[in-house]
């Protein structure tokens, strides 16, 4: 009887494990000051379609900034939200998601303390459903 209880108790543990409480929200980041997420750190879900400011502490001075895994991509800014863009080159490096490869260290790229804003947009190329 002990082992039939056990065994109960092991399949209800396997079954609430194997049940997903929510799906992940789309438009989380990580983002630190430090390349390969070292100094300070921050992972927060951010709406999509709108411009955000970078906080303090992480504005002009973050070398990590990876987006999660869902299909959307990012456009970091060099200017804050609503801020001109005088670039002859343009204000952000492009768009940046989960492959991005230099979003764990984009001194690589220069940018370690460019980013004052940023702005997520849905993968359009992604059937929405396929990912995450
Ligand atoms: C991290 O942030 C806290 C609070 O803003 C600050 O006191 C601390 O010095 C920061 N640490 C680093 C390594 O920047
Ligand atoms: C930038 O980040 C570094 C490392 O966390 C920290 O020591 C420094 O105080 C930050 N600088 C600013 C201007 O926030
Ligand atoms: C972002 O910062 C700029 C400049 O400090 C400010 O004018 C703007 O209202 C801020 N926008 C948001 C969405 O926080
Ligand atoms: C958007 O999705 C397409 C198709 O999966 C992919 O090829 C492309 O790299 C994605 N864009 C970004 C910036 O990740
Ligand atoms: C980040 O990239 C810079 C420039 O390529 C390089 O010098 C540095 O060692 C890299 N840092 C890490 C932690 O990989």
């Amino acid at each position: 009887m002990k082992f039939t209880s056990t065994a109960l108790l092991a399949l209800a543990a396997s079954l609430a494990a194997a049940t997903p409480i929510q799906k992940r929200q789309v438009g989380g980041i990580l983002i630190c000051n430090g390349a390969d997420a070292t100094g300070n750190c921050t992972h927060e879900v951010y709406s999509l379609d709108t411009c955000h400011n970078m906080t303090a502490g992480f504005a002009n001075n973050a070398s990590t900034f990876a987006p999660d895994g869902e299909a959307f991509l990012c456009y970091p800014y060099i200017m804050p939200c609503g801020g001109i863009c005088t670039s002859p080159t343009g204000c952000t490096f492009g768009a940046v998601s989960f492959d991005y490869e230099h979003k764990y260290n984009l001194s690589a790229i220069g940018w370690d303390h460019y980013i004052a804003s940023f702005e997520c947009h849905l993968n359009s190329t992604v059937t929405s459903g396929v990912v995450g």
